[in-house]
């Protein structure tokens, strides 16, 4: 068991996290894709939060997507945060803020789209089901809330299935036995998964009308739901 908390895990990971990512799940960048192609299509979004943006690979497309959106990016590691920082110099349309999803507070409606990429299931069921409420309330009425996650399998032997089919596709992408087992000892440490069908329902339960999973691969889903 590690005694470092996920904040100070991607603090230590930041300089190299966008190559360990893409060498650990290769289809990193085309699950990032399917999250910002599966937004409504024709639709502007002014206001937008953004939930767990890492070193920002996420922020960096969705800013060439929406130019003109302004975006709130949160994250706990201040390391990630300052590298997210760091690639947004010009134009001025960020708010960055280090802090813990679970003390986030928001005005009623105050953005238009909530986003998040593999950082949501660092919180227990517990936690995702509050903050799936709150995000809801943030949201204003026809509000969007879109995130990639690493989901549990439906069955044991399901879930088995995945990891040992994203530890050979890891391996095939050049990583190491060390890089893996760190991954391992991350997921024992740090990630709590639940099945894309328990997380649809949660956020279905909490008042989300429409709720649909447009891309999948493993362990990975996208989820979008629309207030
Ligand atoms: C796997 S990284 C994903 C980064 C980026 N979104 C991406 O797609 O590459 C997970 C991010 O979530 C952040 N994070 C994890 N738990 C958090 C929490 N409880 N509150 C805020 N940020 C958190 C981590 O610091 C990290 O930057």
């Amino acid at each position: 068991m590690n005694d470092i908390n996920v904040g100070q895990f991607f603090d230590a990971l930041t300089d190299d996290y966008t190559a360990v990512i893409e060498r650990c799940f290769p289809r990193y960048r085309e699950m990032l894709w399917g999250l910002l192609d599966y937004l409504p299509h024709g639709r502007t979004f002014d206001s937008v939060l953004e939930l767990g943006c890492g070193t920002g690979n996420l922020s960096v497309l969705f800013r060439e997507a929406m130019p003109d959106a302004t975006i709130h990016l949160v994250d706990i590691s201040g390391e990630s945060l300052e590298v997210c920082q760091s690639r947004f110099r010009s134009p001025h349309r960020h708010t960055f803020q280090q802090c813990d999803f679970r003390d986030l507070s928001f005005a009623d409606g105050s953005f238009d789209l909530v986003v998040s990429s593999i950082a949501i299931h660092h919180l227990n069921s517990v936690e995702k089901q509050a903050l799936f409420g709150n995000v809801l309330k943030w949201l204003a009425d026809d509000g969007v809330f879109c995130f990639a996650d690493q989901c549990a399998g439906e069955t044991d032997d399901l879930y088995t299935r995945h990891i040992e089919n994203w530890k050979k596709l890891a391996m095939s992408a050049g990583s190491s036995t060390a890089e893996w087992e760190m991954w391992m000892q991350h997921m024992a440490d740090h990630d709590h998964h639940d099945t894309l069908g328990v997380q649809m329902g949660w956020l279905k339960d909490v008042g989300f009308s429409i709720v649909d999973c447009p891309w999948r691969y493993l362990l990975w889903s996208v989820i979008q739901a629309r207030k």
